[in-house]
């Protein structure tokens, strides 16, 4: 059970952390999020999303400021996109952004939960999500949704900072951002409710999906999921 192998330290954070993030720090990360660091990481995901799926329907959930949907969009303007979030601050600074990017036409932003997704059953061809799984108060809901909108083969690809790093992908972070860098994102982290690449993969029913791995991609760990094509 995922929630249960989280610390006791990340299960009193998970409870204290808001699960939607507040109008103020709404705009904190914003800002953060259009630094280097973070639209590197942007594009980095972008080109993996990209080699699972690059036509159809997709689904950003915990989109925040919206900044992974636009270079969604550039890699593959095939793609509907819609991203949704928790926090009504978060999508406005969403649209903000799509529409500095001159992308509101391709790019659909709402409000909404992950644990209760406005959508039809078996309407994406992938669900995705960066950094917003550790604030799920309840993960397992959430996994039960995203399979519903997936379609029979449809991809979840749910990447996030993890605790218990290997040595080799902080080593390879400190190559290609610095160890200032780092430590400004551990400084930024070390209280998250942060799962570990097991606890990720426990979250996911094997009675739900049948590819249930989680691999690397950059600094993020990626809970990558497969809805059964016979359901
Ligand atoms: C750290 S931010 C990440 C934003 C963006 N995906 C990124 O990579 O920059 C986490 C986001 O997840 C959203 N969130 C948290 N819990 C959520 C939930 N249950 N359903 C949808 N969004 C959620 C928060 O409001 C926040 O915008």
């Amino acid at each position: 059970m995922g929630q249960e192998r989280l610390s006791w330290f990340g299960r009193l954070m998970q409870r204290l952390h808001p699960e939607g993030i507040p109008a103020g720090a709404a705009k904190v990360y914003n800002a953060l999020s259009g630094t280097s660091i973070f639209l590197r990481h942007y594009d980095l995901v972008a080109e993996d999303v990209v080699k699972f799926c690059s036509a159809g329907r997709l689904l950003d959930i915990g989109t925040g400021p919206g900044r992974l949907l636009i270079p969604m969009y550039r890699q593959a303007p095939q793609l509907e996109l819609t991203g949704v979030d928790i926090s009504e601050a978060m999508v406005v600074e969403a649209a903000k952004n799509i529409a500095a990017a001159g992308m509101s036409d391709g790019i659909r932003v709402r409000q909404a939960g992950a644990k209760q997704l406005p959508f039809e059953d078996n309407y994406f061809d992938i669900v995705i999500s960066s950094a917003s799984l550790h604030h799920w108060k309840e993960p397992k809901e959430c996994m039960a949704e995203i399979r519903r909108v997936l379609k029979p083969g449809g991809a979840a690809l749910l990447y996030d900072l993890v605790k218990n790093m290997p040595k080799e992908i902080l080593a390879e972070g400190r190559r290609k951002y610095g160890g200032y860098r780092m430590f400004l994102l551990w400084l930024h982290s070390f209280e998250e409710p942060f799962y570990n690449p097991e606890s990720m993969v426990s979250l996911a029913d094997p009675k739900l999906f049948e590819t249930i791995h989680t691999r690397w991609v950059g600094l993020l760990c990626c809970l990558t999921l497969r809805k059964p094509i016979v359901v």
